[in-house]
């Protein structure tokens, strides 16, 4: 429920102006709990006919300069580009760099960044060591949007689960893999904390609490297969058999043996402990039962 996202949360100065560079999944539920908290926020998408689309950006159109009009914060979640460029820095860093009052602007990044660590905690304060081609390209925007000298706050991101996106789904379609890696572990974040924690951070920002770059992740990394048994306890589905990684990883595509080929486990103590953030789902097993929940209410 959105107001489990802002009993924590200050609502943003009166007449603050939020631009959601990328309103999907992520992007819509920050818009959501940002108009909750009576913030004016505009969404982009690539198409108009895309739910929540209140302006269009891509790589062919050009945006009207009235979407920029008494902007305060700026939020992009659009992946880098295959060329490794980012497309909001590409096509809008002057207009960027004109706005009078900008007071935050938000990249939702990966920590992918980090590189495999062999299953070891990984924070803020550790050099970046990507080893994916797609993980090199989004440091590199990390530190484009970090060198244009604005007041940017990059979020680095886990695994994104939540309603409409977790183990319930792939269960529902019979397409769950109970791939057995031991000692593999992935950390996640709920989507709500995505969005709590953007708000949160936000205020801080303008209280002088401004890390560059803060890891928004939940606080028990696990194994894959503990999270599509609890997943499937709850929903009184059964499990297909576990299958060894070494034979999995024959027929995985390219993107999903690239998760399996990375370990580490994100350390979350500064957005958690030194700024004061509180999880509303701090583990897999309370965010799980909150899709549960929604998937009961859709059906
Ligand atoms: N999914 C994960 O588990 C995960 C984990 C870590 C980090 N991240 C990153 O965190 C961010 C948010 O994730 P998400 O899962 O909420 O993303 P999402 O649902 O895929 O949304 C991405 C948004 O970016 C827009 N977009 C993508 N390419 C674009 C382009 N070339 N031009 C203009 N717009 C473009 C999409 O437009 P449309 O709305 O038109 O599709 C969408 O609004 C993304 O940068 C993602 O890569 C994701």
């Amino acid at each position: 429920m959105i107001q489990d996202i802002v009993k924590q949360l200050e609502p943003l100065p009166s007449k603050s102006k939020l631009i959601i560079f990328g309103g999907g999944y992520s992007g819509q539920r920050i818009a959501s709990v940002g108009r909750y908290l009576g913030t004016n926020v505009v969404c982009s998408r690539r198409q108009e006919d895309s739910k929540g689309a209140d302006f269009i950006f891509n790589a062919d159109n050009e945006i009207s300069k009235e979407i920029f009009d008494g902007a305060t914060h700026v939020l992009s979640c659009i992946p880098p580009l295959l060329s490794g460029e980012d497309l909001v820095l590409k096509k809008l860093k002057t207009q960027l760099l004109n706005l009078k009052n900008l007071k935050w602007v938000g990249y939702l990044s990966t920590t992918g960044v980090y590189g495999d660590k062999k299953g070891e905690w990984v924070n803020e304060k550790m050099s970046p060591n990507p080893q994916q081609e797609r993980s090199i390209r989004r440091l590199a925007c990390e530190k484009e949007w970090l060198e244009t000298k604005l007041p940017v706050q990059i979020l680095r991101l886990p695994g994104i689960y939540g309603p409409g996106r977790s183990a319930f789904e792939s269960l529902s379609k019979g397409t769950v893999k109970m791939v057995d890696k031991p000692g593999q572990v992935f950390s996640r974040v709920h989507v709500d904390d995505i969005a709590g924690a953007a708000f949160f951070l936000i205020n801080l920002y303008s209280e002088g609490k401004n890390p560059s770059v803060v890891n928004i992740a939940d606080n028990l990394p696990s194994n894959n297969l503990e999270v599509i048994a609890f997943a499937a306890k709850i929903a009184q589905k059964s499990l297909p058999s576990t299958i060894p990684f070494e034979i999995a990883k024959k027929t995985m595509s390219p993107m999903a043996l690239s998760f399996w080929q990375e370990n580490r486990k994100v350390d979350n103590k500064l957005l958690c402990k030194t700024l004061g953030y509180s999880l509303i789902y701090p583990d897999f097993k309370s965010g799980l039962k909150n899709c549960f929940s929604k998937l009961k209410m859709n059906q």
